[in-house]
């Protein structure tokens, strides 16, 4: 299989702009559970992956590893030419690199919407209050959300709070966006709109790695797809190949299961 090359190093390490991904025989284990089992893949930059798997295959332990919220105990992830898992790392200076967005938007409900998209980046990037609020506004405007700025969290839809996450993301100057679920809380009208933002940052050059079960997203945006199950990867390609026409008998019954969630499926064993 073919692998995208990573894209050319940046002298010394800075991550402005999209960055590749690599991840290279990494092993996570909580005590005697060990979740990942070697897993490697690779998102070249500006390209779209989406991870999909049976619930418990490691796909949320594999993206808190990329953004260095677990550490794990082999292995090693590059983003763009820096090795995030070399112990000397500047971890928080990666960390404010990668964009993470969770099934649960995990907003702050005390701050306002526009409070939520500036505290990190006067905290930790240092900016001024009123270039915080300048960026955050035109992250919500980007997400069309321009007119919530001064509201709350519980004031909005989940789908709403979902775009007020990616604002918040994006507000980071992000040189990758990792996305865990981020549609499987929300009310079927809404998804729509969370998915429509995350094709428009896809086809302005993101890299994205994107847990997600929406299919449809996955093989039109997605340029590959990584089956995982039980803590390896089963299968990986270009999505059409992955979803359209599965090798693995694993991947063939997750997806029969993903794409028929009312049928009644026999025991797999
Ligand atoms: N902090 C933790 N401590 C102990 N076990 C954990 C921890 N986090 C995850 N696990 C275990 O690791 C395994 C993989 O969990 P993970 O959340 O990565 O799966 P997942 O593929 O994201 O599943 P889902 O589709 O349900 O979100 C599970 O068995 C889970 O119970
Ligand atoms: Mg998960």
């Amino acid at each position: 299989m073919s692998h995208p090359s990573p894209s050319a190093p940046r002298p010394g390490g800075d991550l402005a702009g999209a960055a590749s991904v690599a991840v290279e025989d990494l092993h996570k284990s909580y005590g005697s559970l060990e979740v990942l089992k070697g897993i490697s893949l690779t998102v070249a930059a500006g390209q779209v992956v989406c991870l999909i798997g049976p619930s418990g295959s490691g796909k949320s332990t594999l993206l808190r590893c990329v953004n260095l919220l677990e550490t794990p105990q082999k292995g090693r992830i590059t983003i763009g030419d820096v090795e995030v898992t070399d112990p000397e790392a500047d971890v928080d200076r990666l960390r404010r690199h990668v964009g993470m967005v969770f099934q649960q938007f995990n907003l702050f409900p005390h701050l306002s919407v526009l409070e939520n998209c500036t505290v990190a980046q006067v905290k930790v990037l240092k900016r001024e209050k009123a270039e915080a609020e300048r960026i955050a506004r035109a992250n919500l405007e980007r997400v069309g959300l321009a007119e919530k700025a001064d509201g709350y969290p519980d004031q909005l839809s989940g789908g709403q709070q979902q775009r007020v996450a990616i604002a918040r993301a994006l507000s980071m100057d992000p040189s990758l966006m990792l996305f865990d679920e981020p549609t499987s809380a929300l009310d079927p009208e809404t998804v729509g709109d969370v998915l429509a933002i995350m094709r428009s940052l896809a086809a302005e050059g993101m890299t994205m790695l994107v847990v997600t079960h929406e299919m449809e997203f996955a093989r039109d945006v997605a340029d590959r797809v990584v089956f995982m199950d039980g803590g390896v990867v089963v299968e990986e390609g270009p999505a059409a190949e992955v979803i359209g026409s599965p090798r693995e008998a694993r991947t063939r019954a997750f997806l029969s299961r993903v794409l028929n969630p009312t049928q009644v499926q026999a025991p797999e064993d």
